[in-house]
């Protein structure tokens, strides 16, 4: 490939550069771009060789020479340069082609998961006490029979106590039980914190039931407490009402109907007036015609739970609640079936909605 090319020889050498630049510009790639820009201007090439006998020629040539060579050098070099940046700017366009996302193509789906109905309800729940200037509050899982039953005063022979549905933990006489209820964190919430004391407590209970339709033997109660001085039952009856409207919209009936808890007094079930007969249809499943429905437990706090915590009940009082979780979100979900909620489907929970 290489003619010999006289560096005094200016025609030569400009065929040399056009013959250079027009291979630089037939270069399909950058690759090919860089062979020939060896082949034209490397070592071996009439250039470098034309370049190489200038210093062979007699010195009055040599400048003349130089000069020669400067143009023809500069010219192939442009010729190169210039072919690189086109061929860089095609290939930085082709690849922000083909990086180009389409938004349409369906994906490989992994399924998102989900939060637990339960959860978020008892999230809901506990905004709506925040909301009112009340604490949350936790307790054990794993309680002391002391907080569950003595401080709330059932006393030692109290058949509650006994009942089948206590699940009592091993060794025999341990003193401890899986809390069947959140009540004790009444008792674990007045002995840290002290009156007056606003407090809403949600968790999980044990009871020894089967699991079917509408028992769980693992369920989930928010406890309120409220202790202050001049509290009244109106003030247990506006907290519920409040609740109750958060829960299940404006405008619910509700009604306190005379009850017994040993840690009240007096005590009173909280039912909520039938949303499907609304008290209208004596065969009514949902109410099984009685035409309300019993969403949980409250009373005004009995004096001797103040006194176990140590408080004194001439300058306190104050009331309490304990509503059932789950009994809630069947309501307000139309959940039908107590499965439903502790197998775990994700298609279950997904239905409630998948906040995080
Ligand atoms: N702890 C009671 C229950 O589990 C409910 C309750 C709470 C009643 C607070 C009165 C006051 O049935």
């Amino acid at each position: 490939m290489s003619q010999s090319v006289s560096p005094l020889d200016q025609a030569a050498l400009d065929r040399v550069a056009d013959q250079a630049a027009a291979a630089a510009q037939g270069a399909a790639d950058l690759e090919e771009l860089a062979g020939l820009r060896r082949q034209w201007t490397g070592d071996q090439s009439a250039i470098a060789q034309a370049n190489k006998a200038i210093k062979s020629l007699p010195g009055a040539d040599k400048a003349q020479a130089g000069k020669n060579m400067g143009v023809v050098k500069r010219r192939v070099f442009a010729a190169f340069d210039a072919r690189r940046e086109a061929l860089e700017e095609q290939a930085a366009a082709r690849q922000l082609a083909t990086q180009t996302v389409d938004v349409t193509l369906p994906t490989g789906r992994i399924p998102r998961g989900a939060r637990h109905p339960l959860e978020l309800l008892q999230d809901r729940i506990a905004d709506v006490f925040t909301a009112m200037g009340w604490m949350i509050a936790e307790g054990p899982e794993l309680e002391a029979e002391w907080f569950n039953f003595d401080a709330l005063n059932f006393g030692p022979d109290h058949p509650a106590r006994q009942m089948q549905d206590t699940f009592f933990v091993d060794p025999p006489g341990s003193g401890l039980v899986m809390r069947t209820h959140t009540s004790p964190v009444q008792a674990r919430v007045l002995l840290s914190h002290g009156v007056p004391c606003y407090v809403a407590v949600p968790g999980k209970v044990f009871r020894t039931d089967e699991l079917d339709a509408t028992h769980t033997p693992v369920f989930h109660q928010v406890e309120g407490l409220a202790i202050d001085k001049n509290l009244t039952m109106a003030d247990l009856r506006g907290t519920l009402d409040r609740l109750a409207d958060a829960m299940f919209g404006a405008g619910v009936v509700t009604r306190l109907r005379p009850s017994f808890f040993p840690f009240t007094e007096p005590s009173a079930e909280l039912d909520l007036l039938c949303f499907v007969c609304r008290a209208k249809d004596p065969a009514c499943r949902t109410c099984g015609g009685s035409g309300w429905i019993e969403w949980g437990g409250c009373g005004m706090v009995d004096p001797n739970v103040l006194v176990a915590c140590g408080v004194d009940p001439t300058q306190y009082q104050g009331f309490a609640f304990g509503m059932g979780i789950e009994r809630t979100l069947m309501f307000r979900g139309g959940v039908q079936d107590m499965h439903d909620m502790v197998e775990g489907d994700v298609r279950f929970s997904g239905n409630f909605g998948v906040e995080i």
